[in-house]
């Protein structure tokens, strides 16, 4: 297990990407957590509240939300988890892609950064669940889906024309088939005390009920703004929730995470029960909720003598939680200590295989390029590069590899055309039977796809070279 480069009772302030970064590979048990929704909306904390002030905005874009960088590394290194971006893209709408585009690099690093035998359960409810479930597999692997969880609830209203949405769904996911899970029991409540007699019952406030095996749909109260754990917090989760996971995916000492942790229900849970934890969240008042929350719940910590004995319990203070707006340096030489399941691999990749997606569109425009411009190698027009898109020479559908050396350009139309359906030499037969309006040489189409080829396989026997390096770098 690598070192940790951070401390139990930390919250963190800012972008959870960035902190997510700057964690070490495998070291948090448990990742507990409930992001934004897409439900394009914003959240407003009630006034006079623990969360007085609390806002947040759930709605997405491409041109506001979405970083380029984001999309070339999904796009180079995660092609399944594209696939599904670019499904939503099409069949929900642009928000959705976006919202997933966002939250799927955010969930690559939360896998980075569990321990082989960690979980990750993601909350969501039902405007983003299919396409959330879908990235899921893409990152994890479907081999490591465990529960859809089902978390029912009672309050709220009831529309007249569809039946009440009365449940949220979190998403249970392993690292590897060797995790952690002690299973959980619950009380099921029975109409009456007959026809038990072999099974041992007891009685509470509530009836008579045993203790069954705990399933995979959960019947808790959601919160109601007077119950004493209520902050006001506009999205707050009970703390029985939230304890659940934590019972059954971690141990006492385990180190629980959540990246979005809001009014800190997570930490919370995780402290009441003997765990480390670690919170970050964009929400500039979380620090003081946290700390206003400790408080009312009166938690205590075990002090230890200088022997590591336990010597006595004090109260929780203010100097306890560290507060950082600065992510952790990362101090494990940036390992990716767990490989993607995807590339658990037939082969090693190679340096020249990891070029980034814009180094390649560099690459391509020097090889592809001419005195007037940029060569698209489907059709021969001549377009400056802004025009030119890169894509596949053999589809990924065959099994086409994502490096240099199966990568062209293509101008906007030939792209759109090519997409899947076609090779690229398939390309040019089609562009010419269906004589589209754009194509313009042959001849030349095809001395842009041999210099691509050249310039590539020059890259790949050079690529330590400075001349290569150089190249890459230019913009
Ligand atoms: C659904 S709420 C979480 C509520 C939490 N489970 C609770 O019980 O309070 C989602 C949270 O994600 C936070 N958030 C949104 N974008 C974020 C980002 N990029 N980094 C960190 N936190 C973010 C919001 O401020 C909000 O508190």
């Amino acid at each position: 297990m690598a070192d940790l480069n951070f401390q139990n009772r930390t919250l963190y302030h800012g972008d959870n990407l960035d902190f997510l970064r700057g964690m070490n590979s495998e070291t948090v048990h448990l990742i507990a957590t409930d992001p934004p929704f897409n439900k394009n909306r914003d959240f407003h904390a009630t006034p006079n509240s623990l969360a007085s002030g609390a806002r947040f905005q759930d709605r997405w874009s491409w041109e506001r939300d979405v970083h380029e960088e984001w999309m070339d590394s999904i796009k180079d290194d995660w092609p399944g988890v594209w696939e599904v971006i670019d499904a939503a893209n099409m069949s929900y709408g642009r928000d959705m892609g976006a919202f997933l585009c966002w939250l799927g690099v955010r969930i690559i690093e939360m896998r980075r950064v569990l321990r082989q035998d960690g979980s990750l359960y993601l909350h969501i409810d039902h405007t983003a669940h299919a396409y959330v479930k879908a990235l899921m597999d893409g990152v994890f692997g479907h081999r490591n889906f465990r529960n859809e969880i089902i978390w029912f609830y009672k309050t709220g209203g009831v529309s007249k024309r569809w039946f009440g949405r009365k449940h949220d769904t979190i998403l249970f996911y392993s690292k590897s088939n060797e995790y952690k899970f002690t299973l959980q029991k619950e009380k099921s409540y029975l109409s009456h005390r007959y026809g038990f007699s072999n099974v041992d019952i007891q009685e509470d406030e509530q009836g008579i009920f045993n203790m069954v095996t705990m399933r995979d749909v959960w019947d808790i109260p959601a919160l109601r703004g007077n119950q004493p754990e209520a902050t006001g917090y506009p999205t707050q989760k009970p703390l029985a929730l939230y304890e659940r996971m934590i019972r059954a995916s971690s141990g006492p000492g385990d180190i629980v995470l959540d990246p979005f942790c809001g009014c800190a229900t997570t930490p919370i849970a995780a402290e009441r029960l003997d765990r480390q934890w670690v919170g970050i969240d964009i929400w500039e008042d979380a620090y003081q909720t946290v700390l206003d929350r400790l408080e009312q719940e009166q938690l205590a910590i075990l002090n230890e003598d200088e022997d590591g004995e336990q010597a006595s319990r004090r109260l929780l203070t203010f100097g306890d939680v560290t507060y950082s707006k600065g992510p952790p340096e990362r101090t494990d030489d940036n390992e990716v200590a767990a490989p993607s399941f995807r590339l658990k691999m037939r082969r090693p990749i190679e340096p020249w295989q990891k070029i980034t997606h814009r180094q390649m569109v560099n690459i391509l425009v020097k090889a592809q390029g001419s005195a007037d411009g940029v060569i698209c190698a489907g059709c021969g027009r001549v377009l400056e590069k802004e025009f030119m898109e890169i894509d596949h020479i053999l589809p990924k559908s065959d099994r086409g590899e994502n490096h240099i050396m199966n990568r062209i350009l293509l101008c906007r139309p030939c792209n759109g055309r090519k997409r899947d359906n076609f090779t690229l030499r398939g390309l040019v037969r089609e562009n010419k039977k269906k004589n589209v309006a754009w194509m313009r040489d042959e001849a030349r189409a095809q001395i842009a796809q041999s210099k691509a080829t050249e310039f590539a396989e020059w890259v790949r026997d050079n690529f330590q070279s400075s001349e290569c390096q150089e190249l890459i770098r230019q913009d």
